[in-house]
């Protein structure tokens, strides 16, 4: 009996009872096999934070790879690495640094919570990471997803993960209505933690699980021929697969609107630095809003608006407004909110991803 079976049948329960849990687990296990076979021969293999028990890369890594596609870690994982090998490494390090490597990568909180994290391995925990899901979990930045990927992929604990995509394989595979978050999310919690493997299984059962999720139930068109779990799926046995899990009403982002200046002399540019927290938090963007131009005394000089563009965060739209402004001479600095920098030492700074673009826009002018 495997450890399912023994904490499933209760020894007094009635004979059908015990007959029904005995299959249940016989279904568990035989789900988390087909997922571990599948992922042994077709899943993602060779990445960069695979292979290895140490839970620095592999924490690294999980945090990076939320929201961001594995295509787009793969070029700032190595980078980070090498510069910050060990978490000492990253704990010692100026924050603006670790913004600065990580800008381009959005959802720039999750940046912030990293080094929170390091400082809190390194100083409270003699930088050694803490080795179970729930310890895991009360650490800044990590979730209870991320921390059960980290103990499987690290420690093999037998620990659920629930992110977005493994939402979506239960829903279809289970046929589980209503949309997955409070009452429906708590019972795919308690799915996710009844169909778990043994511990030396653990690895592939929850990189297998993200993968099929990543590969082949994808969100609109499914890959059911190749699936795995094909034969067992209720959404694809009843036809159901567009329409579980069941959609979300669509969010309405309210929108906010900002004039950005790009305050250059073709070889600088002004660059304002953000408050600690919010949005674009402790990063480098442009000066925001026209009351910049009286502060620095622009009022001679002409503004040239430069194509509006947008940018969607989680909870509301910026429309973005630039305005070049070209002088003859930098400005001076009414306070040390602002900076001034080489165009192309602005590149390699803390700066989010629509202000890059911006300044790129600004370098082509220029050469
Ligand atoms: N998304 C989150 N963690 C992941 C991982 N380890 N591999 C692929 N995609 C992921």
């Amino acid at each position: 009996m495997n450890k399912n079976t023994e904490q499933m049948s209760a020894p007094n329960a009635p004979l059908e009872t015990q007959a029904e849990a005995v299959r249940a687990v016989r279904d568990a296990n035989a789900f988390a096999a087909r997922i571990v076979r599948w992922q042994r021969e077709n899943g993602r293999h060779g990445l960069p934070w695979q292979g290895t028990c140490d839970p620095y890369p592999i924490w690294l890594s999980e945090i990076m790879l939320q929201q961001t596609r594995v295509g787009v870690v793969l070029d700032y994982f190595p980078r980070f690495l090498a510069r910050f090998p060990d978490v000492q490494a990253l704990a010692a390090a100026p924050q603006e640094e670790v913004l600065a490597l990580w800008a381009g990568l959005g959802y720039y909180a999750r940046a912030r919570n990293l080094h929170a994290c390091a400082r809190q391995i390194a100083h409270e925990h003699d930088g050694i990471f803490p080795q179970t899901a729930m310890l895991l979990a009360a650490l800044p930045g990590i979730g209870r997803s991320t921390a059960a990927a980290i103990a499987a992929f690290a420690f093999h604990e037998r620990a659920p993960i629930l992110d977005g995509n493994v939402k979506r394989v239960l829903c279809r595979h289970f046929a589980i209505e209503g949309v997955p978050v409070s009452a429906v999310e708590k019972s795919l919690w308690n799915l996710a933690a009844s169909l778990l493997p043994a511990a030396p299984e653990m690895p592939a059962y929850t990189q297998g699980l993200m993968d099929l999720g990543a590969i082949l139930c994808l969100a609109r068109e499914p890959r059911c021929l190749p699936c795995p779990l094909r034969k067992r799926c209720r959404a694809h046995r009843e036809g159901r697969t567009q329409s579980l899990p069941t959609p979300r009403t669509p969010t309405v982002r309210p929108s906010r609107k900002a004039s950005f200046l790009l305050v250059t002399d073709g070889e600088h540019i002004l660059l304002e630095r953000r408050p600690p927290s919010g949005v674009w938090g402790g990063l480098f963007a442009l000066p925001e809003g026209r009351e910049w131009i009286s502060r620095l005394k622009l009022h001679a000089v002409p503004l040239q608006p430069l194509p509006f563009r947008e940018h969607v965060f989680t909870h509301f739209r910026l429309e973005i407004s630039p305005f070049l402004c070209q002088v003859a001479q930098m400005p001076e600095l009414p306070d040390d909110s602002l900076v001034c920098v080489t165009l192309s030492n602005a590149q390699k700074s803390a700066i989010p991803a629509p202000v890059a673009r911006l300044l790129e826009e600004v370098q082509k002018r220029e050469d």
